[in-house]
């Protein structure tokens, strides 16, 4: 029924993708978790979904609405629930002002859309998050990558193509490991460009009560942008960018996302406010999880699996995909499950089985997890 070139695109990627794994399946799916495996697949860095502050929040706010209005944010007024939300997130950050977004994909594509155009030469680390890639795109800007985390290809890109913007993960998603936040800043400032964060994964688990790496770091008046997605450690379904006033001021008229599309609900806004109060009083969870990390790290590496990782999120690169499939097949017999990132989210070859630590995984549950991949260099399954 459709199109002969929609079914061959489609018919090409059954072949090529699903007919070539053992179990017919994408490569990111394996087995069904059962009730007692081992999850290691979630963005909940502190474990705090469930907790009884956020869902009452959003129970009662669901309960209270009498005007329920559905429509894009960029009619919204300051005294919204939005209004007042952004005003505490820019507070914790140490910012003028914050814009709140439907995803954290929205708010770096809508972003790049506000702040790039064409001719502006867009650095890009090569492994930042697809959401900058995209926003890239969208505004029609040219994307300059430079190699992972080396600021001496930066410098180089830089000296050649002149000022433009920095586009940077604070920390990488996929390997877990840290940017050179300190050192891209001053050549950011050197070479008079716009800095742009995304802090996704270390808000909430890193810094002053969870208030991120830029902050802890005394960056705050040399990142002009901080963005994040509010479905990690918020726990939520939202995303951020941290801002001056005049921007605040400019971006719903101008980014698609902002004008096009939906705001989040009051009860999605009301449990994200209940979730800054719990994540700013949860220093102990975030002891705890730097603990349990640093743990898993170093048994890991000990052993000789390949991990780049500085953090919570600890990945072990499988190399190809029939390698990372007969890792994740062992992992799964043994009731483990990590989330497997291939292409597009990593290159090609370069495959990866992420295990995300979280703040109430037990030690006995750690330990289980390195017995078995002892167990599984023990057997040389990988
Ligand atoms: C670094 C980073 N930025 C942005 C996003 C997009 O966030 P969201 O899932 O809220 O759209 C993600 C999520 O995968 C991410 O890891």
């Amino acid at each position: 029924m459709y199109c002969d070139f929609l079914i061959k695109r489609i018919n090409d990627f059954y072949k090529n993708v699903i007919e070539v794994r053992k179990n017919k399946k994408h490569l990111v799916i394996g087995k069904n978790t059962k009730d007692d495996s081992l999850i290691l697949t979630s963005n909940d860095y502190l474990a705090i979904a469930n907790h009884p502050k956020i869902l009452s929040a959003q129970e009662k706010e669901i309960k209270n609405q009498h005007n329920k209005v559905i429509m894009s944010a960029v009619f919204m007024t300051e005294n919204s629930l939005k209004g007042v939300f952004e005003k505490e997130m820019a507070e914790y950050f140490g910012y003028e002002s914050s814009i709140l977004c439907q995803s954290g994909w929205a708010a770096n594509v809508g972003l790049l859309q506000a702040i790039a155009e064409k001719d502006v030469p867009v650095y890009i680390d090569f492994f930042a998050h697809m959401s900058l890639w995209e926003g890239i795109k969208t505004s029609g800007a040219k994307a300059i990558p430079f190699l992972h985390n080396n600021t001496a290809h930066l410098e180089k890109m830089l000296v050649k193509n002149g000022p433009g913007i920095i586009l940077i993960d604070s920390l990488y998603s996929t390997t877990g490991d840290i940017a050179p936040i300190a050192q891209i800043a001053r050549l950011s400032k050197q070479y008079k460009c716009i800095y742009v964060v995304d802090e996704s994964h270390s808000v909430g688990t890193h810094g002053f009560k969870g208030s991120g790496l830029v902050k802890e770091l005394g960056l705050t008046d040399q990142v002009d942008f901080i963005t994040l997605s509010l479905a990690k450690t918020f726990a939520g379904r939202a995303g951020l960018i941290v801002c001056s006033n005049r921007f605040a001021g400019y971006f719903p008229y101008i980014a698609y996302p902002a004008i096009f599309s939906s705001a989040l609900l009051d009860h999605e806004i009301a449990g994200l406010r209940a979730t800054l109060e719990v994540i700013k009083e949860s220093d102990n969870l975030r002891e705890s999880l730097k603990a349990k990390s640093a743990y898993l790290r170093k048994e890991l590496k000990q052993m000789g699996y390949q991990i780049q990782s500085q953090s919570h999120i600890v990945s072990i690169e499988s190399g190809n995909e029939e390698k990372t499939e007969i890792l994740r097949d062992a992992l799964e017999e043994r009731n483990i499950f990590g989330s497997v990132f291939c292409s597009p989210a990593t290159p090609k070859n370069r495959a990866l089985i992420r295990l995300s630590v979280n703040s109430k995984i037990s030690y006995e549950e750690l330990n289980y997890s390195i017995e078995s991949f002892q167990d599984i260099k023990n057997k040389n399954i990988f």
